[in-house]
């Protein structure tokens, strides 16, 4: 069925990623909500933005995450988000942390620096949620099963539309050798093996918050700058975005531009907040070891997203740099994407936004271009 952007929220539900079924169960038998079933017309004309050297419809989709596989990709390209991240992927299995995963975080206003360093409570009303966790661990198949997939999500890409592949490296053991070479070597296998899908642009996770929390790979700049550019040396022509976390210290911030500018066309930011989750008793609200601490997106992220796309954007101006910022964080409507792109985003996504609101991206794309 085809329908114009304003019917299409009329017809598809919230939490196409549904988080209140575990993560295998999405991944085996989602979409759901109807976002498979659904297309939304396409615009009129040719594609008139351009995002990674590539003619776009709308510069727009989604971040990577709540598209587990290629069945939720090709969901999310006909229901109308045309720049859309493969969930982050790793060179070999990787397991997913204990249900759940996705809580309602209550947040009253910005989740500053100062609110977030206080706990905040997070529980299963998921119904009136605009702020939600996300607690993952970036699970991961092996290759052999992925690299199929997502050739196919490649595919599925229409007309005026693109497929980002998302991967991260994985530490090596404790006991293991030489661990900066092969924490080194293991980014370069991934963005390789994502390269053999097909994917005509890559994005490296430096910011995964579950990760551990205290040393996110972006604020290690040297670190990262020989990372990049052995990635860089590996894909060749293929344009590189890094995801980044929110910088509090703008020398910190300019120092990893300067220093990778060179071997990126851009950076996407933000990645979610960390914050200490509690239930109404004050106890830890994800089970399991390491996650008294997650990473909360959404509504309340949005000024952090919109502060680090206007950084980045001043720095491209100081540096003489022609690199893309595709801006990232609580975007939950039209008017939040027009928000980031006035402050300098080439590109906008939407997580939570978009989970919320399947409609969105035809939205974005009715407010930018005509519709047939
Ligand atoms: C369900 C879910 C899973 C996510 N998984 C990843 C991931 O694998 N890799 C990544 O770089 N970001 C991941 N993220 C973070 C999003 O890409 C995005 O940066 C963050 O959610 C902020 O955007 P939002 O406020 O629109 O949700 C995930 C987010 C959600 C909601």
């Amino acid at each position: 069925m085809h329908v114009g952007f304003r019917g299409l929220a009329s017809l598809i539900m919230p939490w196409f990623y549904d988080p209140r079924r575990t993560y295998e169960d999405n991944y085996a038998l989602g979409p759901f909500g109807g976002f498979g079933d659904v297309a939304a017309a396409r615009p009129d004309g040719p594609p008139r933005e351009s995002f990674a050297g590539e003619a776009v419809y709308s510069a727009f989709g989604i971040p990577a995450g709540p598209l587990v596989n290629a069945a939720f990709c090709a969901a999310a390209f006909r229901a109308g988000f045309d720049v859309n991240v493969y969930k982050t992927v790793r060179t070999r299995t990787h397991p997913v942390h204990p249900f759940p995963h996705t809580l309602a975080v209550h947040v009253d206003g910005d989740l500053t620096p100062e609110r977030a360093a206080r706990p905040l409570l997070a529980d299963d009303a998921l119904d009136e949620a605009t702020s939600i966790s996300n607690s993952f661990g970036v699970p991961s198949r092996d290759p052999d099963a992925w690299q199929a997939d997502m050739a196919a999500a490649v595919a599925a890409a229409g007309p005026g539309q693109l497929l980002v592949g998302s991967f991260q490296g994985t530490r090596p053991d404790a006991d293991a050798g030489d661990r900066d070479g092969a924490y080194l070597a293991d980014h370069v296998a991934a963005a390789r093996l994502v390269r053999e899908t097909g994917a005509r642009a890559l994005e490296l996770n430096l910011s995964c918050p579950n990760e551990g929390t205290g040393a996110l790979l972006c604020f290690d700049t040297p670190a990262v700058t020989r990372i990049v550019a052995a990635v860089k040396e590996e894909i060749g022509d293929l344009p590189l975005y890094v995801k980044l976390a929110h910088f509090r210290d703008d020398a910190a911030l300019a120092g990893l531009v300067r220093a990778t500018a060179p071997y990126v066309a851009g950076y996407a930011a933000i990645n979610t907040i960390p914050a200490r989750l509690v239930d109404a008793d004050g106890r830890q609200a994800l089970p399991g070891e390491g996650r008294a601490v997650a990473g909360v997106c959404g509504d309340a992220i949005r000024w952090a997203g919109l502060d680090m796309v206007e950084r980045l954007a001043r720095l491209r101006e100081d540096v003489s740099s022609a690199f893309e910022i595709v801006g990232v964080g609580g975007v939950l409507t039209a008017d939040h994407a027009r928000a980031y792109r006035a402050v300098g985003a080439d590109a906008v996504m939407s997580a939570t936004g978009a989970m919320l609101d399947p409609g969105l991206g035809a939205a974005v794309r009715g407010s930018t271009a005509p519709v047939a």
